[in-house]
């Protein structure tokens, strides 16, 4: 009944799945020539954070099944939910069972823009070569026009990069958007719907001899080529946009994206998320402390999963046989951060 799923939650990487995606909708299809780049394999960013073992399914059904929409329709994931119910981390879930590469992360401040995520220019650093270059020898008149000169000032970011016409979607991380200021999210929207974006820097010298094609750098450190100042998207990037809910977004940016919102794990998804952490059987023995994570649910009590983390971290040490100190450490560690409305 759930053929249809690509991405099912296991935590087993399966890098065939990706191949079974069905082609995309007319009207999320991406004319960019495809080029031969492959993701570099899964970081230290995504091992980290989910563990070295996923023994039971880490989301809920209506989680998959919203998950998988986006990587059918091509649509942008806006995750919402509480802080520690694992919205960053869902990207680096897809990432590893599809073997999809490393995640390309940008993570967003209220001073974020558009530009910092889709490339950065060095201009002074290019100005200053060429000085250089001049006073070594004066006869010097500037850059090699075979594109190598302008194309080593010019690095992608993470969406620039997530852009590039590659066979296989990356993934890209646009973390906590609630932090921005108000025009990034409908700038966003624009490339996202677009798939592409421009480098005017690149676009302005195309017509020159040997410039047509700029190498430039991307995130991953790589050179790739950029033609006529203009990168468009092959295989469209799974996109995850998380944010807490603080902010209500312009409806636009809401029409094109699939919504999901995540509940914080509990039962089942905690232990797995616990087991996955610190291996089988690690829920059984620490369910006293899964317990009392969970008792101030009732009372509106807002606690993290990384201080239940934390606390199952430390009393593995300080307190493996003492109940009474054992009690102590995870109350001092797993502290309500705050109240939140009673359900
Ligand atoms: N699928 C998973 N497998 C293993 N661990 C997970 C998984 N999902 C979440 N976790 C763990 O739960 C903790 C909280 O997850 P995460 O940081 O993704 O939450 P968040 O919703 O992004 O929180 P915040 O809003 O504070 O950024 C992390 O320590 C992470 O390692
Ligand atoms: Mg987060």
């Amino acid at each position: 009944m759930d053929d249809w799923l690509i991405y099912r939650g296991q935590g087993q990487p399966d890098p065939e799945r990706i191949g079974r995606l069905p082609d995309p909708p007319r009207w999320r299809r991406f004319s960019g020539e495809p080029l031969p780049i492959e993701a570099p394999p899964i970081d230290h960013s995504s091992t980290r954070r989910l563990g070295t073992r996923a023994p039971l399914p880490i989301q809920d059904d209506e989680a998959l099944q919203l998950i998988n929409a986006a990587l059918y329709l091509r649509r942008p994931l806006l995750v919402t939910g509480e802080p520690g119910s694992g919205k960053s981390t869902l990207a680096h879930a897809v990432a590893h069972e599809l073997g999809l590469g490393r995640v390309l992360q940008w993570p967003i401040v209220s001073r974020s823009e558009l530009r910092d995520g889709l490339y950065a220019y060095d201009a002074i650093g290019r100005l200053h070569d060429a000085q250089l270059s001049r006073e070594r020898d004066p006869r010097h008149e500037g850059e090699s026009e075979d594109g190598g000169g302008i194309g080593r000032y010019i690095r992608l970011g993470p969406l620039g990069t997530a852009l590039l016409p590659g066979g296989r979607p990356r993934v890209l991380l646009i973390d906590e958007l609630d932090k921005s200021d108000i025009d990034l999210p409908n700038d966003l929207l624009n490339v996202l719907e677009e798939g592409e974006f421009r480098i005017p820097e690149l676009e302005r010298i195309a017509d020159r001899p040997g410039q047509r094609t700029v190498h430039v750098l991307d995130e991953d450190g790589r050179r790739v080529p950029v033609t006529e100042g203009r990168v468009t998207c092959h295989a469209f990037p799974f996109v995850v946009m998380t944010s807490n809910g603080e902010r209500d977004f312009p409806a636009p940016l809401l029409r094109r994206c699939i919504h999901l919102k995540l509940e914080p794990p509990r039962n089942e998804r905690l232990a797995a998320l616990v087991q996955a952490h610190f291996g089988d059987g690690a829920a059984e023995d620490h369910h006293d402390l899964l317990e009392s994570f969970t008792e101030g649910d009732h009372n509106g009590e807002l606690r993290l999963t990384d201080q239940l983390l934390n606390a199952i971290f430390l009393t593995q040490f300080a307190a493996r046989e003492d109940h009474v100190r054992r009690e102590e450490i995870a109350d001092l560690l797993m502290r309500p951060l705050d109240q939140r409305p009673q359900r």
